[in-house]
Protein backbone atom coordinates (compact mmCIF):
# COMPACT_ATOMS: atom_id res chain seq x y z
CA UNK A 1 0.00 0.00 0.00
CA UNK A 2 1.17 3.12 -1.25
CA UNK A 3 1.82 5.98 2.19
CA UNK A 4 0.87 9.51 1.41
CA UNK A 5 3.56 11.58 2.73
CA UNK A 6 1.79 15.29 2.97
CA UNK A 7 4.68 18.09 3.14
CA UNK A 8 2.40 20.47 5.32
CA UNK A 9 2.35 18.36 7.85
CA UNK A 10 5.67 17.21 7.88
CA UNK A 11 6.72 20.73 7.87
CA UNK A 12 4.39 21.26 10.90
CA UNK A 13 6.02 18.55 13.04
CA UNK A 14 9.39 20.35 12.18
CA UNK A 15 7.96 24.09 13.04
CA UNK A 16 7.16 22.65 16.16
CA UNK A 17 10.36 21.14 17.22
CA UNK A 18 12.43 23.42 19.90
CA UNK A 19 15.69 21.75 19.99
CA UNK A 20 18.18 19.74 17.79
CA UNK A 21 17.48 16.44 19.15
CA UNK A 22 13.67 16.63 18.62
CA UNK A 23 14.40 17.48 14.74
CA UNK A 24 16.94 14.40 14.71
CA UNK A 25 14.27 12.12 15.40
CA UNK A 26 11.85 13.87 13.15
CA UNK A 27 15.09 12.78 10.45
CA UNK A 28 15.24 9.65 12.16
CA UNK A 29 11.69 9.19 11.36
CA UNK A 30 11.63 9.92 7.45
CA UNK A 31 15.05 9.49 6.39
CA UNK A 32 16.93 7.43 8.89
CA UNK A 33 17.54 3.42 7.49
CA UNK A 34 14.18 2.57 8.43
CA UNK A 35 12.83 6.07 7.87
CA UNK A 36 9.13 6.41 6.04
CA UNK A 37 10.98 7.59 2.55
CA UNK A 38 13.77 5.96 2.98
CA UNK A 39 11.93 2.27 3.21
CA UNK A 40 9.74 3.91 0.46
CA UNK A 41 12.40 4.32 -1.95
CA UNK A 42 13.87 0.86 -1.28
CA UNK A 43 10.02 -0.70 -2.40
CA UNK A 44 10.99 1.30 -5.79
CA UNK A 45 12.47 -1.26 -7.22
CA UNK A 46 9.48 -3.60 -6.99
CA UNK A 47 7.44 -1.23 -9.52
CA UNK A 48 6.63 -1.20 -12.95
CA UNK A 49 8.92 1.41 -15.17
CA UNK A 50 5.88 3.80 -15.25
CA UNK A 51 5.08 3.75 -11.78
CA UNK A 52 8.97 3.47 -10.67
CA UNK A 53 9.42 6.98 -12.02
CA UNK A 54 6.55 9.00 -10.80
CA UNK A 55 6.35 7.56 -7.21
CA UNK A 56 10.60 8.31 -7.37
CA UNK A 57 9.85 12.03 -8.46
CA UNK A 58 7.32 12.28 -6.02
CA UNK A 59 9.70 10.50 -3.03
CA UNK A 60 12.97 12.61 -3.97
CA UNK A 61 11.04 15.81 -4.31
CA UNK A 62 9.40 15.09 -0.69
CA UNK A 63 12.70 13.70 0.35
CA UNK A 64 14.75 16.99 -1.02
CA UNK A 65 11.38 19.41 1.06
CA UNK A 66 12.20 17.54 4.21
CA UNK A 67 16.03 18.17 4.12
CA UNK A 68 16.05 21.39 2.89
CA UNK A 69 13.28 22.22 6.14
CA UNK A 70 15.54 20.32 8.43
CA UNK A 71 18.58 21.85 7.55
CA UNK A 72 16.98 25.65 7.85
CA UNK A 73 15.45 24.60 11.17
CA UNK A 74 18.93 23.21 12.48
CA UNK A 75 20.73 26.52 11.55
CA UNK A 76 17.83 28.42 13.44
CA UNK A 77 18.07 26.45 16.39
CA UNK A 78 22.09 26.30 16.70
CA UNK A 79 21.85 30.25 15.81
CA UNK A 80 19.19 30.19 18.99
CA UNK A 81 21.36 28.26 20.84
CA UNK A 82 24.75 30.71 20.43
CA UNK A 83 22.66 33.59 21.42
CA UNK A 84 21.71 32.30 24.43
CA UNK A 85 25.04 31.44 25.43
CA UNK A 86 26.53 34.87 24.56
CA UNK A 87 23.23 36.06 26.71
CA UNK A 88 24.11 34.41 29.71
CA UNK A 89 28.11 34.65 30.11
CA UNK A 90 27.37 38.14 29.14
CA UNK A 91 29.88 39.87 31.99
CA UNK A 92 28.76 43.47 32.68
CA UNK A 93 31.87 45.48 32.75
CA UNK A 94 30.96 48.78 33.23
CA UNK A 95 31.74 49.96 37.09
CA UNK A 96 28.99 50.80 39.45
CA UNK A 97 28.38 54.49 40.20
CA UNK A 98 31.51 56.36 41.95
CA UNK A 99 32.01 59.20 43.26
CA UNK A 100 34.92 60.28 41.31
CA UNK A 101 35.73 63.37 43.90
CA UNK A 102 36.63 61.28 46.96
CA UNK A 103 40.40 61.47 46.42
CA UNK A 104 42.57 64.48 46.34
CA UNK A 105 46.17 65.32 44.62
CA UNK A 106 47.73 66.56 47.79
CA UNK A 107 49.71 69.72 47.30
CA UNK A 108 53.04 69.10 46.46
CA UNK A 109 52.24 66.35 43.66
CA UNK A 110 49.93 69.21 42.56
CA UNK A 111 53.54 71.62 42.45
CA UNK A 112 56.00 68.97 41.37
CA UNK A 113 53.27 68.32 38.58
CA UNK A 114 52.85 71.57 37.34
CA UNK A 115 56.79 72.44 38.00
CA UNK A 116 57.91 69.19 35.45
CA UNK A 117 55.14 70.87 33.21
CA UNK A 118 56.52 73.89 32.55
CA UNK A 119 60.12 72.72 32.41
CA UNK A 120 59.72 70.14 30.17
CA UNK A 121 58.17 72.58 27.79
CA UNK A 122 61.77 74.27 28.04
CA UNK A 123 63.49 70.99 26.97
CA UNK A 124 64.37 69.66 30.14
CA UNK A 125 64.16 66.35 31.39
CA UNK A 126 63.40 65.12 34.80
CA UNK A 127 66.28 62.79 36.39
CA UNK A 128 66.44 61.52 39.73
CA UNK A 129 68.18 59.85 42.74
CA UNK A 130 68.10 57.74 45.84
CA UNK A 131 67.22 59.99 49.52
CA UNK A 132 70.19 58.20 50.47
CA UNK A 133 73.44 59.44 49.52
CA UNK A 134 76.61 59.18 50.01
CA UNK A 135 78.73 61.68 51.57
CA UNK A 136 80.81 62.56 48.64
CA UNK A 137 77.68 63.12 46.02
CA UNK A 138 75.78 65.04 48.88
CA UNK A 139 79.10 67.34 49.90
CA UNK A 140 82.65 66.32 48.55
CA UNK A 141 81.61 66.62 44.84
CA UNK A 142 80.13 69.58 45.22
CA UNK A 143 82.70 71.49 46.62
CA UNK A 144 82.07 70.98 50.12
CA UNK A 145 84.74 69.40 51.47
CA UNK A 146 84.76 68.01 55.17
CA UNK A 147 85.34 70.12 57.98
CA UNK A 148 84.12 73.00 55.41
CA UNK A 149 81.86 75.28 57.15
CA UNK A 150 79.45 74.79 54.50
CA UNK A 151 78.36 71.85 55.76
CA UNK A 152 77.01 73.58 59.03
CA UNK A 153 74.70 75.18 56.91
CA UNK A 154 72.52 72.36 56.52
CA UNK A 155 71.48 69.89 59.48
CA UNK A 156 72.35 66.65 58.17
CA UNK A 157 71.34 63.50 59.22
CA UNK A 158 73.98 60.90 59.21
CA UNK A 159 73.70 57.29 58.30
CA UNK A 160 76.02 55.25 60.19
CA UNK A 161 77.53 52.91 58.68
CA UNK A 162 81.32 50.58 58.08
CA UNK A 163 81.46 51.93 54.99
CA UNK A 164 84.36 54.56 53.74
CA UNK A 165 82.04 56.47 51.72
CA UNK A 166 79.86 57.50 54.91
CA UNK A 167 75.90 58.16 54.11
CA UNK A 168 73.59 60.83 54.90
CA UNK A 169 69.72 61.38 54.05
CA UNK A 170 70.40 63.62 51.41
CA UNK A 171 70.26 67.25 52.43
CA UNK A 172 69.46 68.56 49.08
CA UNK A 173 68.43 67.09 45.49
CA UNK A 174 71.90 68.85 44.46
CA UNK A 175 73.61 65.40 44.12
CA UNK A 176 71.42 64.31 42.00
CA UNK A 177 73.42 66.64 39.80
CA UNK A 178 76.65 64.81 40.36
CA UNK A 179 75.16 62.05 39.36
CA UNK A 180 73.97 63.08 36.07
CA UNK A 181 77.39 64.82 35.59
CA UNK A 182 78.90 61.62 36.04
CA UNK A 183 76.88 59.39 34.25
CA UNK A 184 76.43 61.41 30.62
CA UNK A 185 77.39 64.20 28.54
CA UNK A 186 76.55 67.70 28.29
CA UNK A 187 74.31 68.76 26.84
CA UNK A 188 72.90 68.47 29.90
CA UNK A 189 69.03 69.93 30.57
CA UNK A 190 67.65 68.22 34.06
CA UNK A 191 65.35 68.70 36.69
CA UNK A 192 65.32 67.05 39.92
CA UNK A 193 62.04 66.94 42.10
CA UNK A 194 62.46 65.03 45.01
CA UNK A 195 62.44 64.72 48.66
CA UNK A 196 65.38 65.99 51.17
CA UNK A 197 66.17 66.19 54.72
CA UNK A 198 67.82 68.20 57.29
CA UNK A 199 66.93 68.23 61.16
CA UNK A 200 65.08 70.95 61.70
CA UNK A 201 61.51 71.81 62.79
CA UNK A 202 59.40 74.84 62.66
CA UNK A 203 56.57 76.61 60.82
CA UNK A 204 58.34 77.15 57.99
CA UNK A 205 60.83 74.06 58.32
CA UNK A 206 60.21 70.02 57.95
CA UNK A 207 62.60 67.14 58.68
CA UNK A 208 61.72 66.19 55.42
CA UNK A 209 60.83 68.70 52.48
CA UNK A 210 60.61 68.40 48.84
CA UNK A 211 63.44 70.19 46.52
CA UNK A 212 63.69 70.63 42.75
CA UNK A 213 67.19 71.36 41.55
CA UNK A 214 67.86 72.14 37.60
CA UNK A 215 70.88 72.15 36.13
CA UNK A 216 71.98 73.18 32.37
CA UNK A 217 75.63 72.30 30.90
CA UNK A 218 76.47 73.26 27.58
CA UNK A 219 79.65 75.15 26.08
CA UNK A 220 77.36 77.90 25.70
CA UNK A 221 75.74 78.81 28.83
CA UNK A 222 75.08 82.41 30.46
CA UNK A 223 73.54 84.01 33.87
CA UNK A 224 71.33 86.15 31.77
CA UNK A 225 70.14 82.45 30.45
CA UNK A 226 69.69 81.18 33.64
CA UNK A 227 68.25 84.39 34.93
CA UNK A 228 65.69 84.54 31.83
CA UNK A 229 64.89 81.04 32.54
CA UNK A 230 63.76 81.17 36.26
CA UNK A 231 61.68 84.71 35.81
CA UNK A 232 59.48 82.73 32.96
CA UNK A 233 59.04 79.59 35.39
CA UNK A 234 57.97 81.61 38.03
CA UNK A 235 55.58 83.24 35.81
CA UNK A 236 54.63 80.32 34.85
CA UNK A 237 54.34 79.00 37.95
CA UNK A 238 52.18 81.81 40.08
CA UNK A 239 50.10 82.55 36.81
CA UNK A 240 51.49 86.21 37.93
CA UNK A 241 52.33 88.19 33.94
CA UNK A 242 53.95 90.75 35.50
CA UNK A 243 55.53 89.20 38.91
CA UNK A 244 58.10 91.48 40.93
CA UNK A 245 61.19 89.86 41.28
CA UNK A 246 64.60 90.30 42.24
CA UNK A 247 68.11 88.42 41.78
CA UNK A 248 70.50 89.09 44.87
CA UNK A 249 74.17 88.24 45.11
CA UNK A 250 74.76 85.18 47.40
CA UNK A 251 77.06 82.40 48.36
CA UNK A 252 77.17 78.35 47.37
CA UNK A 253 79.81 76.25 47.44
CA UNK A 254 78.44 74.95 44.22
CA UNK A 255 78.08 77.99 42.17
CA UNK A 256 80.07 80.70 41.31
CA UNK A 257 79.00 83.44 40.93
CA UNK A 258 76.00 82.79 43.39
CA UNK A 259 72.47 84.29 43.44
CA UNK A 260 69.28 84.28 45.45
CA UNK A 261 65.89 85.20 43.55
CA UNK A 262 63.04 86.90 45.91
CA UNK A 263 59.80 87.61 44.91
CA UNK A 264 57.77 90.60 46.25
CA UNK A 265 54.86 90.21 48.25
CA UNK A 266 52.46 92.52 50.42
CA UNK A 267 49.97 91.44 53.05
CA UNK A 268 46.36 92.38 52.49
CA UNK A 269 44.33 91.51 55.12
CA UNK A 270 47.20 89.57 57.26
CA UNK A 271 46.95 87.08 53.96
CA UNK A 272 49.99 87.47 51.70
CA UNK A 273 49.32 88.29 48.44
CA UNK A 274 52.45 87.49 46.18
CA UNK A 275 53.83 89.39 42.69
CA UNK A 276 53.88 92.97 43.83
CA UNK A 277 54.62 94.86 47.02
CA UNK A 278 57.42 96.54 48.78
CA UNK A 279 59.11 93.27 50.90
CA UNK A 280 60.36 89.91 49.58
CA UNK A 281 60.31 86.32 49.87
CA UNK A 282 63.42 84.59 48.95
CA UNK A 283 62.17 81.31 46.50
CA UNK A 284 65.21 79.57 44.75
CA UNK A 285 69.14 80.01 45.09
CA UNK A 286 70.67 79.78 41.79
CA UNK A 287 74.38 80.53 40.03
CA UNK A 288 77.04 79.39 37.31
CA UNK A 289 78.12 76.12 38.13
CA UNK A 290 81.29 76.53 40.45
CA UNK A 291 84.42 74.69 37.58
CA UNK A 292 85.69 72.76 40.59
CA UNK A 293 82.38 70.83 40.64
CA UNK A 294 82.66 70.42 36.62
CA UNK A 295 86.08 69.30 37.03
CA UNK A 296 84.63 66.71 40.16
CA UNK A 297 82.68 65.36 37.49
CA UNK A 298 84.82 64.47 35.49
CA UNK A 299 83.67 67.26 32.72
CA UNK A 300 86.25 69.85 31.56
CA UNK A 301 85.22 73.07 32.45
CA UNK A 302 87.70 74.67 29.69
CA UNK A 303 85.09 73.43 27.06
CA UNK A 304 81.34 73.54 29.38
CA UNK A 305 80.10 75.62 31.63
CA UNK A 306 76.32 75.48 33.40
CA UNK A 307 74.35 77.07 35.83
CA UNK A 308 72.15 75.48 38.22
CA UNK A 309 69.38 76.35 40.39
CA UNK A 310 67.14 74.64 43.65
CA UNK A 311 64.26 75.61 44.90
CA UNK A 312 61.73 74.48 47.67
CA UNK A 313 58.52 73.06 46.88
CA UNK A 314 56.66 73.75 49.58
CA UNK A 315 57.53 77.36 49.93
CA UNK A 316 56.45 77.72 46.52
CA UNK A 317 53.36 75.62 47.28
CA UNK A 318 52.36 77.55 50.61
CA UNK A 319 53.02 80.67 48.54
CA UNK A 320 50.76 79.49 45.79
CA UNK A 321 48.01 77.91 47.91
CA UNK A 322 48.04 80.35 51.33
CA UNK A 323 49.45 77.19 52.96
CA UNK A 324 50.61 78.92 56.54
CA UNK A 325 52.23 76.18 58.37
CA UNK A 326 55.05 73.45 56.19
CA UNK A 327 54.12 70.76 58.91
CA UNK A 328 50.46 70.47 57.59
CA UNK A 329 51.62 68.92 54.36
CA UNK A 330 52.77 65.79 55.86
CA UNK A 331 50.23 65.20 59.11
CA UNK A 332 48.24 63.32 56.74
CA UNK A 333 44.72 65.68 58.26
CA UNK A 334 41.93 64.17 56.22
CA UNK A 335 40.18 67.56 56.32
CA UNK A 336 43.59 69.47 55.43
CA UNK A 337 43.47 67.64 52.24
CA UNK A 338 39.94 67.84 51.49
CA UNK A 339 40.40 71.65 51.97
CA UNK A 340 43.95 72.07 49.91
CA UNK A 341 43.91 68.98 47.58
CA UNK A 342 42.98 68.98 43.99
CA UNK A 343 40.46 67.06 41.96
CA UNK A 344 41.96 64.33 40.29
CA UNK A 345 40.76 65.56 36.86
CA UNK A 346 41.75 69.21 37.55
CA UNK A 347 44.24 68.64 34.84
CA UNK A 348 47.39 71.12 35.49
CA UNK A 349 48.94 71.03 32.04
CA UNK A 350 47.25 73.75 29.72
CA UNK A 351 48.99 72.61 26.96
CA UNK A 352 48.11 69.04 27.83
CA UNK A 353 51.25 67.32 28.05
N1 LIG B 1 71.19 73.04 47.18
C1 LIG B 1 70.86 74.36 47.66
C2 LIG B 1 70.11 74.24 48.99
O1 LIG B 1 69.61 73.21 49.27
C3 LIG B 1 69.98 75.08 46.69
C4 LIG B 1 70.70 75.44 45.47
C5 LIG B 1 71.30 76.66 45.35
C6 LIG B 1 70.81 74.56 44.44
C7 LIG B 1 71.98 77.05 44.24
C8 LIG B 1 71.51 74.91 43.29
C9 LIG B 1 72.10 76.16 43.20
O2 LIG B 1 71.64 74.08 42.25
O3 LIG B 1 72.76 76.49 42.08
O4 LIG B 1 70.06 75.18 49.70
Amino acid sequence: MKLTLKESEISQSIKQTSSIEELEIIRIKYLGKQGLVTNELRILSSLSNEEKKNRGKELNKIKNFIEQEIFEKRNYLNKKKIDEKIQNEKIDVTLPPRDYLTGKIHPISQSVDKIINIFSQMGFNVADGPDIETDFNNFTALNIPENHPAREMQDTFYIHTDEKDPKVLRTHTSPVQVRTMMSTKPPIRIIVPGRTYRSDSDSTHSPMFTQCEGLFVDNKTTMSELKGCLIDFLKEFFEIKDLKYRFRPSYFPFTEPSAEMDIAYKKVNNVIKIGDGEDWLEILGCGMVNPKVLENCNIDSKVYRGWAFGMGVERLSMLKYGIKDIRSFFETDFRWIENYGFNPFDLNSKSGI
